[in-house]
């Protein structure tokens, strides 16, 4: 695979020092990257290991494979982080120090046009993240029932008219047939909201995507793994990009469930085995704002596993 080279122009990383710093790398720890992209996190989690370190990098997308990085103490496995104690083993790796995960898509992702991922850019409506596997958004769009496409529309698009959306996409699919990004858009186009078009169409695409790529559930797994795996005192920092996402991980981190009930045993101690760091998500500074506005949306929360069991919630 030939190397990228320039590692920004492929992504530039979100809030690196708040992700090292929570984190907080031990230099001879084992750490995983579990969403490689174009390297800048793992790159700087790197730097701060020593001899005896290393780092596991995931992505499941095969671009990402051009930025691997050469340096005998990472390991970049081209999977999943659905599968990530798996893969981890295969490795050898049992335990691990810390997990960071920044979610969501690459630039590289959203400014390849032939990857269907651009609502500004014509291509074929694919927004696979590894395009080896499972349905395109185009066979989405084309033979989903109507009702299964109003509801991951209202769920995972937040969307207020996902019924008369569905409605638009079936209809158009049976006079001509749904394959481009743009097909999708002249779908829709008269049901977007004057002055929000372009907000309503990336939560369009922000639905068929988290469908096409199972992301919540990929997540769900991949949360529990990660706790499974972290030594006492390990840290997990995880970067979401949308609500969806981020009160998945806010509930887990608090109450080691998705619903985010805190579990009590008989005598009322909370049954939690992550101690939350930051009480509220830590988010980009104005002045990385001003160099990258793909930072504006992000939120990160970091949780440390507790020294032994499970843990009183006192501190959260
Ligand atoms: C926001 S980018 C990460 C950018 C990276 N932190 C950097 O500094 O360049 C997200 C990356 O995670 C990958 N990804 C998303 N979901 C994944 C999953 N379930 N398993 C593995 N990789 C995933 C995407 O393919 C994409 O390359």
């Amino acid at each position: 695979m030939e190397k990228n080279s320039n590692d920004y122009a492929y992504h530039m990383p979100v809030m690196v020092e708040e992700c090292l710093e929570g984190l907080n790398v031990r230099r001879d720890g084992i750490y995983v990257d579990a969403t490689f992209g174009g390297g800048g996190h793992s790159r700087a989690i790197l730097e701060h290991l020593g001899a005896e370190g290393r780092l596991y990098a995931f992505d499941r997308d095969a671009d990402a494979a051009g930025n691997a990085i050469d340096d005998s103490r990472f390991c970049l496995i081209g999977e999943n982080f659905c599968h990530l104690k798996r893969f981890l083993r295969l490795y050898g790796v049992r335990r691990i120090d810390g997990l960071l995960a920044d979610l969501g898509v690459s630039s590289h992702q959203i400014d390849e046009g032939e990857r269907g991922f651009s609502t500004r850019m014509d291509g074929p409506l694919d927004l696979r993240m590894d395009r080896r596997e499972g349905r395109t958004a185009a066979d989405l769009v084309n033979t989903a029932d109507e009702s299964e496409l109003e509801q991951l529309l209202r769920l995972y698009g937040e969307l207020p008219n996902a019924h008369q959306l569905a409605r638009a996409i079936v209809e158009r699919r049976t006079e001509s047939g749904i394959s481009t990004t743009g097909d999708l858009k002249a779908a829709v186009e008269r049901l977007l909201p004057r002055g929000r078009e372009n907000k309503t169409l990336a939560m369009i695409f922000q639905a068929l995507r988290i469908e096409v790529n199972g992301e919540l559930e990929a997540l769900r797994q991949m949360l529990e793994q990660a706790v499974e795996l972290l030594n006492p005192g390990g840290r997990i920092c995880v970067m979401s990009y949308h609500s969806l996402e981020d009160r998945l991980v806010k509930n887990y981190f608090r109450a080691g469930n998705f619903e985010g009930e805190v579990v009590k045993d008989f005598y009322g101690v909370p049954q939690v085995e992550l101690k939350v760091v930051n009480r509220k998500p830590i988010t980009a500074s104005e002045e990385e704002l001003v160099r990258n506005n793909r930072a504006r949306s992000a939120k990160l929360r970091v949780a440390e596993k507790a020294e032994s069991g499970k843990r009183k919630a006192e501190s959260i």
